[in-house]
């Protein structure tokens, strides 16, 4: 197996305001102690916090990196509630979310602006996690590569191999998303080895193997280890479980005792 460091973040969505944050970064940053040494740790506070959460962060001296769970491509001007990734910068950010399905299937999000966000955020010098994944119809029509290749092939338009070094793909089937129902560790590694199978077609076999492909869906401290251990899984994007401390310390060790 490639030698891919684990990576798994803490995506918060709509939960949590500023005191409950604030005591989530602090208790995380100390409970996970020395896992950053063998493990890349982000966490996805909604935008008002992201600027607490950085100075937690520092206080702290956590290696925990600051993430943004969505932005907007343009520089600036008129472009009423978005944020754009200076202002993200300007803040401590330096990881982004892109496509989360949240994002494509309850806002509306479509391939091109999701790869316009890749394209801006990869000038923008931020690491990237591109989010794709099918939904439940999709699966039961026989469609889950397809779907996948297509959002990659989209995600992914104009990236070049280069930039691909600061990007990681989180695979999320939809209908595992905040249900309860996680995919088998068999079905996850089927489409995580799917995944990098299409990522070695559209660059080569190094880009490939070196690429980091987190699976998220119904994460739990229970579940993670046996997902963990998948030859093609290098970790997670976790929501519900990473608003519990323990569980999430729980998911981060999983990834950080997973040999590479
Ligand atoms: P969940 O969310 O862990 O609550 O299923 C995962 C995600 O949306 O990233």
């Amino acid at each position: 197996m490639a030698n891919r460091r684990p990576i798994v973040g803490g995506n918060w969505k709509m939960n949590l305001h500023h005191d409950e944050a604030a005591a989530l970064t602090e208790q995380l940053a100390k409970s996970i102690d020395g896992s950053t040494d063998s493990v890349d740790v982000f966490i996805c506070p909604a935008f008002p916090y992201l600027h607490k959460v950085y100075g937690v962060l520092k206080d702290s001296h956590s290696q925990i990196k600051l993430a943004a769970q969505d932005f907007y491509h343009q520089p600036n001007g008129a472009f009423t509630g978005e944020v754009s990734l200076s202002m993200l910068k300007d803040v401590g950010v330096g990881v982004v979310l892109v496509g989360h399905s949240e994002r494509r299937h309850v806002i509306g999000e479509g391939d091109v602006l999701v790869n316009n966000k890749v394209l801006a955020a990869l000038d923008a010098n931020m690491d990237v996690v591109l989010c794709i994944g099918e939904k439940l119809e999709q699966r039961e029509a026989g469609q889950t590569n397809a779907i996948n290749a297509a959002q990659l092939a989209y995600g992914l338009a104009g990236v070049s191999a280069e930039q691909l070094e600061k990007v990681t793909i989180a695979y999320e089937p939809v209908w595992a998303i905040g249900t309860g129902k996680t995919a088998t560790p068999e079905d996850a590694q089927a489409a995580h080895s799917f995944i990098r199978g299409v990522v070695t077609g559209m660059y080569n076999f190094e880009a490939g193997e070196a690429i980091r492909i987190q699976y998220g869906g119904s994460v739990k401290g229970s579940n993670a280890a046996e997902l963990f251990t998948q030859p093609d899984i290098d970790g997670g994007l976790i929501g519900g479980a990473s608003l519990k401390v323990d569980d999430f310390t729980t998911i981060i060790k999983a990834a950080a005792a997973v040999p590479v």
